[in-house]
């Protein structure tokens, strides 16, 4: 089968397509998948990079990946809930015990599977799982997002923040969100009921008094949302750990969020999905062929939502 590798860490060069990489067999509480569409997130191509060494081992040559929809081949032993031919969705990244989603064929954990969600197809389902779990652990699950309540959005046009804003309206809460001038009209449709242009307007003089925000941005951005919460407000930010000087000064919350997907979640995230018929946008697919291409597209070309690849 044909595989997207990357033989050490490096730019798009240390990418190569194998064309004869072995089909993995499923070992106990593990299930083999036929990919029909991997999703592309900025993870990969900082795995690519190197950023993720300390925290992720890996052995070259490794396949590269983790989101993925696709159909169920064969199933190892001790795993139930699922028979062959069912559509999933979820991840089959190496880091997750999975043998890499950028390939034709894909081993994955069942714990981080799913079945997919009937309303998308499968482009759009395997641009889900890390950015919808991401969206829903820190809405549902930390925040605790009530109807009425009032959350700003960072990135509302990322992978991320898109469904960030759709679940955040489908709680009943009002949703303030920062994207650029061209995504202005994207954000309106995904429902967001205050848009700013994080170029030419200071968020943090616009708006103020708000329960939460979701950070997906970091750095100056991060600091700065600390002035639009009010007291007894919370921030959950995918790249900064908690300034605890700010939270005592400010009498706020602050938490880090590692998202961890499993199966538990993406059964709920699709239940949602084809429940409130949500938007998973995909900005542009590429053949796995065109893996290192791809990589470049995400961290360089501002997607608005999501990269697939199609084997
Ligand atoms: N901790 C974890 O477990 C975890 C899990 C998943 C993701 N992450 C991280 O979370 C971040 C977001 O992920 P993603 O998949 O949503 O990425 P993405 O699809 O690349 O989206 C990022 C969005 O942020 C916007 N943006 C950039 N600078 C901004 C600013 N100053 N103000 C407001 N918006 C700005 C971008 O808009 P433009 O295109 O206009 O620049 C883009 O739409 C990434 O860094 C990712 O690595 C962490």
């Amino acid at each position: 089968m044909k595989s997207a590798q990357m033989k050490n860490y490096g730019s798009s060069e240390v990418i190569e397509i194998n064309q004869d990489d072995s089909v993995p067999d499923p070992s106990a509480g593990k299930v083999l998948v036929k990919v029909k569409a991997a999703g592309v997130n900025p993870i990969d191509w900082k795995i690519r990079e190197g950023y993720m060494k300390q925290m992720i081992q890996l052995h070259f040559p490794s396949t590269l990946g983790m989101d993925f929809s696709g159909i169920m081949e064969e199933i190892g032993s001790g795993v139930t809930g699922f028979s062959q031919g069912d559509e999933v969705y979820g991840q089959a990244s190496v880091v997750s015990g999975g043998s890499g989603a950028f390939a034709e064929m894909a081993l994955a954990n069942a714990d981080s599977i799913a079945h997919k969600p009937k309303t998308l197809s499968h482009q759009e389902a395997a641009g889900l799982p890390l950015v919808g779990v991401s969206a829903w652990q820190a809405l549902v699950e930390t925040i605790q997002l009530k109807s009425g309540q009032k959350i700003l959005n960072h990135g509302g046009a990322g992978g991320i923040g898109s469904i960030a804003i759709q679940l955040a309206r489908h709680l009943g809460a009002y949703v303030a969100t920062t994207v650029s001038a061209d995504d202005k009209q994207f954000a309106k449709e995904l429902g967001a009921d205050e848009i700013i242009d994080y170029k030419t307007q200071a968020f943090d003089e616009i708006i103020h008094d708000y329960d939460a925000v979701f950070d997906t941005v970091g750095r100056d951005t991060y600091r700065k949302s600390f002035k639009v919460l009010k007291k007894g407000g919370i921030i959950v930010s995918m790249l900064e750990q908690p300034d605890q000087g700010l939270m005592d000064r400010l009498g706020v919350k602050a938490v880090y969020q590692f998202t961890q997907v499993n199966k538990g979640r993406l059964a709920k995230l699709a239940e949602w999905v084809d429940k409130d018929n949500i938007r998973v946008n995909v900005d542009r697919t590429f053949p796995l062929d065109e893996a290192a291409k791809a990589l470049d597209y995400q961290k360089d070309q501002h997607p608005r939502g999501k990269i697939v690849l199609a084997p």
